[in-house]
């Protein structure tokens, strides 16, 4: 008899570790992953992809209708479309990442991505989802048996992200990074963690130990399966 898939909520900024962690947690436990982020960078994309303007509710709400979204909940064949268009790598544009936040706020557009979160973990084949963003412990899934904030300090999340973005300027990095927080925690806080969500704090941990102290957080949360 097919029962409702566990619910992993994990939030916290950018650079902190998140996806990469999510998916690894999601691969141990054989869980499946959804990336909520690329819900609304695929948004953004879709809206620049009209030449609208992202940072217009209304010109974001008109696209909105014919904005035809799919994402793979496989945390080792990860994919997300728009329409029959793949734009797993377009959405990491920096032309995306700076748009993201000015759809992100439209309140219709938060409570459609909310929807639509809740129904692809429930109609998930897997028993379990980490489901990964910035208001999952405290919207989507308020009542998920585990809900985790990913924190790190704002410098190591700098050095982190310019890491991955090899040859662009460290600085210029930094201030990127600060700004998308700014403008991100305006709409929602995911820099404090709210009554019963765990922190962990990747600060002074490498990837595995931070994906065990994830690990041991749903342990301790959920019956053994
Ligand atoms: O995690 P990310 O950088 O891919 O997220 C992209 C943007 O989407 C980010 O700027 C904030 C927004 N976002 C959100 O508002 N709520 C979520 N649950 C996930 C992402």
């Amino acid at each position: 008899e097919p029962t409702t898939p566990v619910l992993v909520a994990v939030d916290g900024p950018a650079g902190s570790g998140k996806s990469s962690v999510s998916k690894q947690v999601a691969r141990r436990l054989g869980f499946g992953y959804l990336d909520t982020g690329a819900a609304y960078r695929a948004l953004a994309w879709h809206v620049l992809a009209h030449d609208a303007d992202t940072s217009d509710a209304a010109s974001v709400l008109d696209v909105l209708g014919d904005f035809d979204f799919s994402i793979s909940l496989d945390p080792d064949q990860y994919w997300v479309r728009v329409g029959d268009t793949d734009v797993t790598d377009a959405i990491r544009e920096p032309r995306v990442t700076d748009a993201v936040s000015g759809v992100a706020r439209v309140p219709a557009v938060r409570h459609a991505a909310t929807t639509l979160f809740r129904s692809l973990v429930a109609a998930a084949d897997r028993p379990g989802v980490v489901v990964e963003g910035r208001d999952i412990t405290t919207v989507v899934a308020p009542d998920a048996p585990v809900r985790v904030l990913l924190t790190a300090a704002p410098d190591i999340r700098a050095a982190r992200r310019s890491a991955e973005l090899s040859g662009h300027d460290a600085g210029a990095v930094a201030d990127a990074l600060h700004r998308r927080d700014a403008a991100d925690s305006s709409v929602v806080d995911f820099l404090t963690a709210a009554p019963g969500v765990q922190v962990v704090d990747s600060s002074d941990l490498d990837f595995t130990q931070t994906v065990d102290a994830v690990l041991d957080v749903i342990a301790a949360a959920l019956p053994p399966q």
